[in-house]
């Protein structure tokens, strides 16, 4: 049984009572200027909640990576709000927001960006040292347990797989606790089955250690894992999916190619039941 649901452009997605995470109100980015604007973010407003593992889908150039950058405080927004917790990011100053990501957000990025001198376990706990506190011992075995990798920590990066290389850099992203991990296509340069492992391990984190994970993937197999998928269509909110699966996460990419200007309008409040 398919439980679809998408919701146009606007509109909050279905309440389940837990906090928001992260939000975005009428956030807008632009690049250029007069003829050759760009609106790679076209007032978004969305929310993600705490304990959660969302991802962003959406086509080549939607915006997806605009709006992660956007909410993660790597980017500075042309109009709008976005929100950690109860902080507003667009209202920082550099300073702040360089203290904000080292403190309340991981980052996953597509290329592991793991340092090759160093062994698993110093890239692991590299964030904190470098913020001059010392490593949770026991949040550190938990991690290295949940992500599979005892018996690796004293493996460098070259000698570790590809799958093995994004779990470090997933515990990593997780080591201070951060209030939210950003992961932007962290399956693109894997293979399938290492990437269906290092999903499995994103999702591990969220069900089994509570964390709240963002995912931006193109790929419906990727979007499958989470808990939901926010789907993003030029720029804007396009639809939401609750529970999907590869099947559902396709169907809904497919229906932003053939429904998005009855969407965008706002003229289509419930399509549920793709058939899938
Ligand atoms: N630095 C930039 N300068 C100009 N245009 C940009 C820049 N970054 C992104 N864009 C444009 O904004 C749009 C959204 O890009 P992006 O967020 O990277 O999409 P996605 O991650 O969904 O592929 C695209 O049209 C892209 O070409
Ligand atoms: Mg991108």
């Amino acid at each position: 049984m398919d439980t679809t649901v998408y919701v146009p452009a606007g509109r909050p997605a279905p309440a389940s009572g837990r906090p928001h995470a992260v939000r975005a109100r009428n956030l807008t980015k632009t690049y250029g200027k007069g003829e050759a604007i760009v609106r790679a973010l076209d007032g978004v407003d969305v929310d993600f909640e705490e304990g959660r593992f969302t991802a962003i889908m959406g086509p080549s150039g939607s915006g997806k990576s605009t709006l992660m950058h956007l909410l993660a405080g790597l980017d500075s927004a042309t109009g709008g709000q976005a929100f950690l917790g109860e902080t507003e990011i667009t209202g920082l100053g550099d300073k702040a927001l360089t203290r904000l990501r080292r403190d309340r957000i991981g980052f996953v990025f597509q290329q592991f960006n793991l340092l090759p001198m160093f062994t698993a376990e110093q890239n692991i706990t590299l964030p904190v040292e470098l913020a001059g506190a010392s490593t949770d011992r026991a949040w550190l075995d938990t991690l290295v347990e949940t992500l599979g990798l005892s018996g690796r920590l004293t493996h460098r990066p070259g000698e570790l797989s590809g799958g093995q290389q994004q779990r470090v850099a997933i515990a990593r992203a997780l080591i201070a606790q951060p209030d939210v991990v950003f992961a932007d296509e962290p399956t693109g340069n894997l293979d399938s089955r290492s990437g269906a492992e290092v999903l499995s391990f994103l999702r591990r984190s969220v069900r089994e250690l509570g964390r709240t994970i963002i995912m931006v993937t193109h790929d419906p197999s990727a979007a499958a894992y989470a808990d939901r998928v926010v789907l993003i269509a030029d720029g804007r909110i396009a639809g939401d999916i609750s529970d999907p699966t590869p099947e559902s996460a396709m169907a809904g990419l497919d229906a932003l190619r053939t429904l998005e200007p009855a969407v965008t309008t706002g003229a289509i409040s419930t399509v549920s039941g793709t058939g899938a």
